[in-house]
């Protein structure tokens, strides 16, 4: 069939170097500072009563942001009777996509306000979250219209706490704009945000029975995976967890149902001695601190070329002293809190054995109250040190000779995970020789690692990192959507 494209742009979003616009910004999120939000189970025919919980903010043991009523196993069975695909046109579920992306637009106030409260975002990483998920609702919405199979049927998304808005809308919107019936999974974490959000597309028109919210945790989840009615499952989170999902979608689902997993990394960073080390630094800084560490992107095992470590390791450090650790409400914080205690008491005991081995080069102080890690500088001597991913503000610092490149992109291909990668060096040929040989998903040159764009860097790993398709690329939407089958001449 003849493709259809219609124009599209990635969102503006909102330049927060503009002073007028980040006054604007700040008063609209301050609206909703003592807001209560509340979080249910949605269900098309059914309304749940089960008690509520409050949700706290992870830097303000005093916030309570609001309150969820989890789902339980019998909504779950309830959710997936009432469930029915999205059987319209693609370009009328496209146009109710993007009315959703502008709707999610115009609420750009509580959605700042919930990042910052419930899942402890800074403003510009509440902002570049907002954008990506808009841009995620009008990519799919638009690439949807290059397929005409019918989708696979009931879809089930579940996603992580740390993109609680881009990539639990990213899920919803492959799976809707195929015309799937979606039943969202969102982190336990961040029920509110996931709950405002299906609100928003609702009431963009997204029917009731095609998308359901079920907000639990993994035995949720568990349910979800391991019903035989389900049609395909599409997951971002931890790899041990894509693994169990795995097993449970063997055991009970139609042999063959697609499982799209994005899962954790290891990711490194090679520096050699003729990169710009400013801007080397810079980018060390923010792939290895922004959002705390708590992307799946973010750097974690950074190799210094030898002739240069001693300098590049002064600068680093100095450059962590510039860093400001706090509550995201500071317009001046950099770095926010880690998600829970059960995330804090994980890294701080993991650093605290680096330290009684000495290996701690760099901490910075740590706020007074709040599920805050400063962020963390520790040296190794190469990623095989590395068993797992620690998921926060921690960077380890191993050194290379001259002569040693290719054992280090060996041990960095032996890790089994493949998500991010960057390479800092001005030799044209060695750009070349590390990416041909370095097996990464996303393998960034002379920048930072973090931040896909949708659209334009599709965003996905390899081996232990993921199954692909990549996210927010033109090969995504294929496995929501029915095989076709080539014709067979006899
Ligand atoms: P997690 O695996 O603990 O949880 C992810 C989701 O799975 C949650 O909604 C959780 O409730 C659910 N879940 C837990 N047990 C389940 C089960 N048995 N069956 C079904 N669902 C279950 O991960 P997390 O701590 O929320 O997120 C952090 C992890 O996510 C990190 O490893 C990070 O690298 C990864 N991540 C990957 C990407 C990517 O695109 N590759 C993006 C973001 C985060
Ligand atoms: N897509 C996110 C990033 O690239 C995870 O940082």
């Amino acid at each position: 069939p003849e493709l259809f494209l219609p124009e599209r742009r990635n969102s503006k979003g909102w330049d927060l170097a503009d002073g007028p616009t980040l006054a604007a910004i700040d008063k609209a999120r301050g609206a909703y500072r003592d807001h209560a939000f509340t979080s249910a189970p949605l269900i098309a025919d059914h309304t749940p009563d089960g008690p509520s919980e409050p949700v706290q903010n992870p830097a303000d043991a005093d916030d309570v942001v609001g309150h969820v009523t989890w789902a339980t196993t019998g909504d779950v069975d309830k959710a997936l009777d009432a469930a029915c695909i999205w059987d319209v046109p693609a370009l009328e579920r496209a146009e109710i996509l993007n009315r959703a992306a502008d709707l999610y637009q115009e609420n750009f106030g509580p959605f700042f306000a919930l990042m910052a409260r419930e899942a402890g975002k800074t403003l510009p990483d509440a902002v570049s979250e907002l954008r990506e998920a808009v841009d995620f609702l009008r990519y799919y919405a638009a690439q949807a219209q290059n397929h005409d199979t019918p989708p696979v049927g009931v879809f089930i998304c579940i996603s992580p706490w740390n993109f609680p808005l881009a990539i639990f809308t990213g899920q919803i919107a492959a799976s809707l704009a195929t015309g799937n019936a979606t039943l969202a999974k969102p982190a336990e974490q961040t029920p509110l945000i996931a709950h405002f959000a299906v609100s928003l597309l609702h009431k963009a028109g997204v029917p009731p029975h095609t998308l359901q919210l079920l907000p639990g945790d993994g035995r949720i989840g568990a349910a979800l995976t391991s019903d035989a009615r389900v049609g395909g499952v599409c997951f971002t989170g931890s790899t041990d967890t894509a693994q169990m999902i795995r097993r449970a979608m063997a055991k009970n689902l139609t042999p063959g149902a697609p499982l799209i997993a994005e899962t954790g990394g290891l990711n490194a960073m090679i520096v050699d001695s003729t990169a710009l080390p400013e801007q080397a630094v810079r980018d060390v800084v923010q792939s290895a601190f922004q959002s705390a560490g708590q992307r799946c992107s973010a750097l974690r095992c950074l190799y210094v070329q030898e002739d240069i470590a001693k300098g590049f390791t002064k600068m680093l450090t100095g450059a962590m002293d510039e860093l400001t650790v706090g509550g995201p409400w500071d317009l001046s914080c950099d770095v926010g809190p880690v998600i829970d205690d059960e995330a804090q008491a994980g890294i701080d005991a993991y650093i605290a054995a680096a330290k009684t081995e000495g290996r701690v080069i760099k901490q910075l102080a740590r706020p007074n109250a709040g599920h805050f890690v400063p962020p963390t500088l520790l040296r190794v001597d190469g990623i095989g040190e590395m068993e797992r991913e620690i998921f926060g503000p921690v960077l380890h610092i191993a050194t290379f000779r001259a002569d040693g490149l290719d054992r280090v992109i060996g041990d960095i291909n032996a890790s089994g995970y493949g998500l991010t990668f960057g390479l800092h060096t001005r030799i044209d040929d060695r750009v070349q020789h590390v990416v041909e040989r370095l097996q990464a998903g996303n393998i960034y040159v002379n920048r930072n690692q973090i931040g896909a764009v949708v659209g334009s860097q599709p965003f996905g790993g390899e081996g232990l990192s993921g199954t692909g398709p990549k996210a927010g690329g033109e090969e995504y939407l294929l496995r929501f959507l029915q095989h076709e089958t080539p014709e067979v001449e006899d």
